[in-house]
C-alpha cells in the first residue's frame, strides 16, 4: 500500500493555495497524491489550475441541491470513489456539518487567513487591520463543526503595516499560506501530527522550535 496521502482538495475560488499544493506535489517535495478537486462553484479558477496539472477535477454546485445534507453527501460521494482519505478546504467557503465531517473524522484541514482565535470568517485581513494589531497570519487546523474552531495544527505569522490595507495585508498572509499548506500536509503525509484534545504535537527529526514562527520548506 502507497505511504503516499490520498488528497482531496475542495475550491470555491482562485485556488492559489491548491496550486501551491500542486506544485509541491508535481515537483516531489510532498508525499501526497492529489486524488482529486472538487469545487463548488463551476467558474472557480481553481478548476483550470487542477486541470492544466492533469488532476481529476468534480463540480458540486450546491445550488443544484435541496438541502445541506444532499449536497454533502454527493461531496462526501466523490471524494470517496477517488480514493480521498484526507481532505484539505483551500479557499472553500462553504461550512460544512457532521454528515460531511463524520466521513473523513479528523481528516479534515483548513487554511484561515489570520491567527486564530482571532478573526475567524469570511474577512479576516480586514478585521486585524481594523483591530489594530501589529501581527497577523495564517492558520492551518483541524476543521470541527464550527466556523474556523478545530484545533491548530500550525501558523505562520506577518507584521501589519501602518500602510497596509486590506488587500496588501492578505496578499502578505496569502505567501505564507503558500508556504504553511504544504509543509503541513506534509506533516501528515509524515504521520508526524498528534493529536491530543484540542493540542496538537508536530514529532519527529524536526520540530517546531521556539521563536521558529514561520515553516521551513517541505523536507521529505
Ligand atoms: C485564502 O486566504 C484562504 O486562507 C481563505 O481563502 C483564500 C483563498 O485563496 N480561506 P485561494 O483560493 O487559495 O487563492
Amino acid at each position: 500500500m502507497s505511504a503516499r496521502l490520498q488528497l482531496g482538495v475542495l475550491v470555491s475560488g482562485s485556488g492559489t493555495n491548491l496550486q501551491a499544493i500542486l506544485d509541491a506535489v508535481v515537483q516531489g517535495r510532498i508525499d501526497v497524491e492529489l486524488k482529486v478537486v472538487v469545487s463548488n462553484r463551476p467558474r472557480a479558477a481553481a478548476i483550470q489550475r487542477a486541470r492544466d496539472a492533469g488532476v481529476p477535477v468534480a463540480v458540486v454546485n450546491h445550488k443544484q441541491f435541496d438541502s445541506r445534507e444532499a449536497f454533502e453527501s454527493e461531496l462526501v460521494e466523490v471524494l470517496r470513489g477517488h480514493g480521498v482519505q484526507w481532505v484539505a478546504l483551500a479557499g472553500f467557503m462553504r461550512v460544512l456539518t457532521p454528515r460531511f465531517l463524520d466521513a473523513f473524522p479528523d481528516h479534515v484541514v483548513n487554511i484561515h487567513p489570520a491567527l486564530l482565535p482571532a478573526f475567524p470568517g469570511t474577512h479576516g485581513p480586514r478585521q486585524a487591520l481594523e483591530h489594530g494589531v501589529r501581527f497577523s497570519g495564517c492558520t492551518v487546523h483541524f476543521v470541527d463543526g464550527g466556523t474556523d474552531t478545530g484545533p491548530i495544527i500550525a501558523q505562520a505569522v506577518v507584521p501589519v503595516l501602518d500602510t497596509d490595507t486590506a488587500e496588501t495585508l492578505a496578499a502578505r498572509i496569502l505567501q505564507q499560506e503558500h508556504q504553511t499548506y504544504p509543509w503541513v500536509l506534509q506533516l501528515l503525509a509524515q504521520g508526524r501530527v498528534v493529536r491530543s484534545g484540542r493540542r496538537v504535537r508536530v514529532t519527529g527529526a524536526e520540530p517546531l522550535q521556539f521563536g521558529h514562527v514561520n515553516p521551513p520548506p517541505p523536507s521529505r
